[in-house]
């Protein structure tokens, strides 16, 4: 029998929602993950200091007993944020970065921001005070195919700012392409990725092939295989600038399974078994620790975990549940349509 043990890996991407759903979902990240860059496009969006210091109270309080699990908030930016607030958040340690949507691109982003001048002096005062922006890189001008739009946002929005701003930290979250890797790979600097389990493991055919499958669709939208091998190249490389935000991102059956269904795969149940299984197959069992636990924790100037957890490799297939419960209805669980051997036992 194998055994794999780790410092106890974090989250560098993760929606928890609110309510019914946040109570449902949190212990599934708190049983295996020591801390998350918690996603702030709940409705209404978390857009400042107070907002984020009442959502953190909201989530402490739906852990599960004895249970102990760090949230590191991000603002939602907007074109009105105030750059005072933003400061404060990060001097008061409770805002560990700020988020931006571009307007429309996703779940909930219909707040985002449209004028990027008008979200200059916000990030300036983040460049000053070293407050890393998490990007959301799609472009969402309708010519622009949905299969191009992390290309796209790269050539037209993150380079010019990046020229603009060189001092500015970002991170790039839920890299999709071998555009977004190639980009980061050259990058002289203040430049790193996450990248999720589910994009390590499905391509678009996942989504399309045999019926249309909505449990396989998120946003970024997977894209060809030549993308998908690109990003397990760079996750299992070791190469720090790349860590897991899982992009986990429940919504209820109902919503998910209908004429017009909401982005976001539910990983947060199987995602240490998940890669355990892609990094034993591209041999790199021992750069897994880089991606889950040491690589994000030094991009975003914290310590890495001193706690461990340790994974087994079962003979026998490891079972999950299918669905999670939530008050609010079912969250169908991310299935990676490979039977999974390797579970977290301690
Ligand atoms: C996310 C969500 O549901 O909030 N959906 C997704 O497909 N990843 C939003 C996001 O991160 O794009
Ligand atoms: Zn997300």
């Amino acid at each position: 029998m194998k055994m794999l043990t780790l410092r106890r890996p974090d989250d560098w991407h993760l929606h928890l929602r609110d309510g019914d759903v946040l109570q449902a979902v949190i212990g599934d990240t708190s049983r295996h993950f020591a801390r998350a860059i918690i996603m702030p496009n709940l409705v209404p969006p978390v857009v400042t200091t107070s907002d984020a210091r009442a959502y953190r109270e909201r989530i402490l309080a739906a852990l599960p007993a004895g249970d102990r699990f760090e949230p590191l908030m991000t603002l939602y930016l907007t074109e009105n944020t105030d750059p005072d607030d933003v400061e404060e958040g990060k001097r008061s340690g409770l805002i560990s970065a700020v988020k931006l949507y571009p307007a429309g691109a996703t779940t909930n982003s219909h707040g985002g921001v449209r004028d990027f001048n008008k979200a200059m002096p916000v990030l300036e005062r983040m460049a000053k005070i070293g407050l890393p922006l998490c990007v959301h890189g799609e472009v969402t001008t309708p010519e622009v195919d949905i299969f191009d739009r992390e290309a796209v946002f790269i050539e037209t929005v993150l380079d010019p700012l990046r020229q603009r701003l060189p001092e500015l930290k970002v991170t790039m979250e839920h890299v999709t392409t071998a555009d977004g890797i190639d980009y980061i790979k050259s990058s002289k600097g203040n430049l790193a990725g996450s990248i999720t389990t589910h994009h390590l493991i499905i391509n678009r055919n996942a989504i399309l092939v045999g019926g249309i499958r909505p449990h396989y669709y998120c946003l970024p939208v997977a894209k060809r295989e030549n993308h998908r091998l690109a990003l397990r190249a760079a996750a299992t490389s070791g190469d720090a600038r790349f860590f897991l935000g899982t992009d986990s991102a429940p919504h209820v059956d109902p919503l998910k399974e209908c004429g017009c269904g909401c982005a976001g795969i539910y990983t947060s149940v199987n995602t240490m078994s998940c890669l355990a299984h892609v990094f034993e197959d591209d041999n790199a069992l021992d750069r897994l620790e880089a991606f889950t636990s040491l690589n994000g924790p030094a991009w975003y100037d914290l310590k890495p975990n001193e706690e461990k957890i340790t994974l087994e490799k079962r003979d026998e297939p490891v079972t999950f549940p299918a669905k999670r419960d939530s008050g609010a209805g079912p969250i169908t669980v991310f299935d990676p349509m490979f039977p999974l051997h390797w579970q977290v036992i301690d």
